[in-house]
């Protein structure tokens, strides 16, 4: 692999064995991938950090590299916990102890503790821009909503390249792996937010890797695609979709008309993943209630706050939001005056990175394709996906 004199003397340990050490990592992975040389990134967001995904090993990792300072700008995901409310939860000591080991690790090396999957919400990507981003909802979201460059990294490679600057020269940072491998032409309603989530993981689900252009994709709001971005990120491992009316890049694509692929999806195919996403749980009193994965915008966290506070509360609700937003809500004293009526704001964590079982979560309602698909596979605990405005009704009286 090509490396330039920076670099060669970062990799032979003049910058110090633990910049040497990240690099080497790299660059293997990029040999191993078929990349020619290194690029610089401006941004990287590093998965991977709540102690319940990474464990001890993790922990020991992220220590190891904490006497390094990241060489580009960095942001991070969200934790395993709310560091505001662990005890509240449920959480144990020695749980919160060890993600303070990581958090601390982080802080240390300069990335900053966003604790978000929505990085993109608190600052824009730019068309183009060479990024190396973890969490798969938020690559697809930045390279299909605003044309940067990232490949799906993991949580070491994010982090590698926080510490280095660099990141592989492959994938989706080179223009001609950006060109359209299958066409989907939508052809259902999707009149709620979790619908498009439920579009997003059915299209990634059928497809499992490549790049579909879309076409006639209604909803285009913000909020709307972060759900899309997150549902089609866990289905398969797609990074970068065009869509018709939004990525910028798509405007160019209008007249190739030679895929791989074809997909029409309908109304059927998407109540049929509703149906596959749920298990019966609606006629037991116990189950609980999770909105916000991806994180929710502060509009989308007012809308429910606003019904939490004017309706009473049938069910515990978990609401997921990145910590800047918290800081403004409980600035105004909702956190407290939501917590008396069984509303948890979660701060800067999600259930699905969370130890559920200490806090007691037996069963969950989400509206999330997201979050449905990993609490059942990864916590083994009965979940429905339904739609958001069904989510409301069940969650509050008169909602
Ligand atoms: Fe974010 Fe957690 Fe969902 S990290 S995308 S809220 S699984």
């Amino acid at each position: 692999m090509y490396l330039t004199r920076e670099e060669e003397r970062m990799l032979s340990g003049e910058l110090g064995e633990l910049y040497s050490k990240a690099l080497r990592v790299l660059v293997k992975l990029g040999e191993a991938l078929g990349a020619e040389k290194l690029v610089k990134v401006s941004w990287a967001h590093v998965s991977g950090i709540s102690y319940t995904t990474i464990g001890d090993a993790g922990l020991e990792l992220m220590e190891e590299f904490s006497n390094v300072r990241t060489l580009t700008k960095s942001t991070c995901n969200p934790a395993g916990i709310d560091v505001d409310k662990w005890m509240i939860l449920g959480v144990r000591e020695d749980y919160y102890m060890k993600q303070m080991r990581i958090l601390r690790s982080l802080t240390k090396m300069g990335v900053e503790t966003t604790l978000t999957c929505t990085p993109y919400l608190l600052y824009t990507p730019k068309t183009g821009e060479h990024i190396a981003w973890g969490e798969s909802s938020a690559v697809l979201f930045a390279n299909s909503v605003y044309s940067a460059r990232s490949n799906r990294e993991g949580g070491p490679s994010s982090l590698f390249s926080a510490i280095t600057g660099r990141t592989p020269y492959y994938g989706l940072h080179i223009d001609d792996n950006r060109t359209p491998t299958a066409k989907v032409v939508v052809d259902c309603r999707v009149d709620d937010p979790s619908d498009i989530g439920v579009l997003g993981y059915l299209i990634g689900e059928v497809l499992g890797s490549g790049v579909p252009l879309i076409e006639n994709l209604p909803l285009v709001s913000v909020d709307a695609l972060k759900l899309f971005c997150a549902g089609m990120g866990c289905s398969s491992s797609i990074g970068l979709t065009l869509i018709k009316g939004v990525t910028p890049e798509a405007r160019r694509m209008a007249d190739v008309e030679s895929y791989d692929e074809k997909i029409v999806v309908t109304n059927e195919d998407i109540k049929e993943v509703y149906e596959r996403l749920s298990d019966c749980i609606l006629d037991n009193e116990e189950f609980s209630i999770f909105l916000g994965c991806p994180h929710l915008s502060m509009s989308e966290a007012w809308n429910l706050i606003n019904r939490a506070l004017s309706y009473k509360p049938l069910h515990k609700v978990y609401l997921a939001v990145e910590p800047e937003t918290y800081k403004s809500l409980k600035e105004r004293n909702l956190v407290e005056k939501l917590l008396e009526r069984n509303v948890v704001l979660l701060n800067g964590t999600c259930l699905v990175v969370s130890p559920l079982k200490d806090m007691n979560t037996t069963s969950l309602v989400t509206d999330s394709a997201k979050a449905a698909h990993y609490i059942r596979s990864l916590h083994k605990i009965p979940v429905t996906l339904a739609k958001r405005s069904d989510c409301i009704k069940l969650a509050f009286k008169g909602g």
